[in-house]
């Protein structure tokens, strides 16, 4: 099929950058909600997955990740899932080491970033220092004459954050990101966790539309999908394209990073299950995120 002919889906946008730069904060702007308050010493431990309703009606997810040198791999995994990531950066700390890991992934995964300069409201803030250290560290930034977005932003104040959802939406228009809503759906599990209700894995539809009563593959496991819900526990009928889903219906926990795929049928999954298993043991693996 043309794929340009297929329908538009949300666009994923990962926010990265150095620990206490203010990613979750500019995330609860955004969603004028406020998780950051609600973390354990303000610090992100995990993938949070958000959609987005813009004024304008148009839908992004958002998937914030942690800062926090010991959470490497969700970064990675972050950058690998999304079609953009916003690199955040401190205008009162400037590029820090966590910067520097998050470029670096997003540059191996091949994802465009605009950079959001953060703290603008801060006496200490100077966003000249945070442009030439980017320059510095070879992020063609757009004063420069390069095609790296940059936007000065508060999440304290707000200040700047029409500017950041507008070249949001830009680059999201220029990447002209379509998926096939029918079909067996595809996807990613972002993180996969133990709650009261049981296990529960955040996964990211990426094509196909995930729902209910469907046989999924995640990994070496395999599920029949219970019940979905969104990000405010609230269950919901379907994840098209481009949402990501609380999914519960595990026996046996997959892992973050693990691929989903919907089976036809349980026999099917289960089959899918053993030719994994049977690939582990020869050495092989697939279905996982490299
Ligand atoms: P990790 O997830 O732990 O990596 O941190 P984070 O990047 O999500 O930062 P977080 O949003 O937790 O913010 C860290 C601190 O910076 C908090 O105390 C915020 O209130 C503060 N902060 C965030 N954005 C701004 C801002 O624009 N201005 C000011 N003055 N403070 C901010
Ligand atoms: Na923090
Ligand atoms: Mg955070």
């Amino acid at each position: 099929a043309d794929p340009s002919s297929l329908p538009l889906r949300p666009p994923v946008v990962t926010i990265m950058g150095h620990v206490d730069h203010g990613k979750t904060t500019l995330l609860d702007y955004l969603r004028k909600s406020s998780i950051v308050s609600q973390e354990h010493g303000g610090i992100t431990q995990h993938i949070g997955a958000f959609s987005v309703s813009l004024s304008s009606g148009k839908q992004i997810t958002f998937l914030d990740t942690p800062g926090h040198a010991a959470f490497l791999s969700m970064r990675q995994r972050g950058a690998n899932v999304t079609d953009m990531v916003i690199l955040v950066v401190a205008a009162d700390d400037s590029v820090m080491p966590q910067t520097l890991e998050a470029l670096k992934h997003a540059r191996a995964a091949k994802v465009p970033i605009i950079v959001a300069i953060n703290k603008i409201d801060r006496p200490e803030a100077n966003v000249d220092r945070v442009k030439s250290d980017l320059a510095t560290h070879g992020v063609e930034i757009e004063d420069y004459g390069g095609d790296v977005q940059v936007v000065c932003v508060s999440g304290k104040t707000g200040q700047g954050m029409d500017d950041l959802e507008e070249n949001i939406l830009l680059l999201s228009e220029m990447l002209d990101i379509r998926a096939e809503p029918d079909g067996m759906a595809e996807g990613w599990v972002l993180e996969s966790t133990i709650k009261p209700i049981g296990r529960v894995a955040t996964v990211l539809v990426k094509r196909g539309t995930l729902r209910a009563g469907d046989f999924i593959v995640a990994g070496r496991v395999h599920a029949k999908v219970r019940s979905l819900r969104n990000e405010a526990g609230v269950e919901v009928d379907e994840a098209p394209p481009g949402t990501a889903v609380e999914v519960l219906g595990w026996k046996e926990p997959p892992e973050a990073g693990d691929q989903v795929l919907q089976a036809p049928d349980e026999s099917k999954a289960k089959a899918a299950v053993r030719y994994r298993q049977e690939l582990k043991e020869r050495g092989e693996v697939i279905g996982q995120m490299a």
